[in-house]
């Protein structure tokens, strides 16, 4: 009897593009890249464009001993757009633009590190993507899972597909980065941020591809509560939340995601508008540095 071939998803092959090597990680997401140097692809117009046709493919990729300076970092990543500023996370005073996320005995154990996230999103213009490098990590521990969420979206019922489509929802520094503050400084944060709006489905700006656009800077649907969805102050089920709840946690499924293991001049950058990411925070006290430089983007629609 013949047996059919197994097939697997058409883009995701092991290969070549150009000259840089490419291995899909998982079937939905991820990519380690070979025989490239980031320091070069900075200067490197052709070697760019290849680097970001791989990055709208694959969504995040991956990158071992890229042994670059940090001029070279931030030159990598402007190529991709112009880079911002962390009101919450230091920057590397001589390099502009690159954030150094370093923890070690003097951060306490408990932050956000470890919460399902797409990076910006409490902006009006979250960033399109971002540049990772680990400086200094743990023997084990301290990995980065990322998940695809245009999969995620796209394996939805389609009767929650139906009721998510017109749905807005708010996302608030102030209740994540802001919640460990005492008041006044919180408030001050919520003023320089105040809370952004976004819709709960976002279509890809490059690849038209339709995401699923909330995580754990989300506190709730902005324009759930019309009369058709709510009687008496009570939700019809599935409620407000319990639906919040649910879109959220779809991040957490195995299939959508691909995990990375760190090692010093390792580096990821991922397509933050159709992705959301997890740092897990395991190797505490162990010593974690990385240094990220975020990617301006423009307002989801
Ligand atoms: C981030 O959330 O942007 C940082 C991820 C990491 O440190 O692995």
């Amino acid at each position: 009897m013949a047996t059919e071939e197994a097939k697997g998803p058409a883009v995701l092959k092991t290969g070549s593009l150009g000259s840089v090597q490419v291995e899909p990680l998982t079937c939905s997401i991820g990519a380690l890249l070979s025989n490239v140097n980031l320091g070069a692809a900075a200067r490197d117009d052709a070697l760019f464009a290849e680097i970001k046709a791989l990055l709208l493919t694959h969504k995040v990729l991956f990158l071992r001993d890229q042994d670059f300076t940090r001029a070279e970092h931030v030159a990598f990543a402007r190529r991709l757009g112009p880079l911002e500023d962390h009101p919450a996370l230091g920057s590397d005073p001589d390099t502009p633009g690159l954030v150094r996320i370093y923890k070690d005995l003097s951060s306490p154990p408990e932050h956000y590190e470890n919460g399902w996230h797409c990076d910006g999103t409490w902006r009006a213009t979250p960033p399109m993507g971002a540049v990772l490098r680990c400086i200094e990590g743990p023997e084990v521990g301290g990995d980065t899972v990322w998940a695809n969420m245009a999969k995620a979206y796209e394996d939805l019922p389609e009767h929650i597909k139906a009721q998510i489509a017109p749905l807005r929802a708010r996302h608030s520094i102030e209740a994540t980065f802001g919640a460990v503050m005492p008041t006044e400084r919180r408030h001050a944060l919520k003023a320089q941020y105040p809370d952004a709006e976004h819709p709960v489905v976002r279509t890809h700006p490059e690849t038209g591809e339709k995401v699923l656009y909330v995580s754990g800077f989300t506190t709730h649907f902005v324009n759930f509560h019309t009369p058709a969805n709510v009687r008496y102050g009570q939700d019809f089920a599935p409620g407000a939340s319990e639906l919040l709840n649910y879109l959220i946690g779809r991040a957490a499924i195995p299939e959508y995601q691909v995990r990375w293991r760190w090692r010093p001049n390792s580096v990821a950058i991922w397509d933050n508008r159709c992705t959301q990411h997890y740092a897990v925070q395991d190797y505490w006290p162990a010593v974690r540095k990385m240094e990220r430089a975020g990617v301006v983007g423009d307002a989801p629609y």
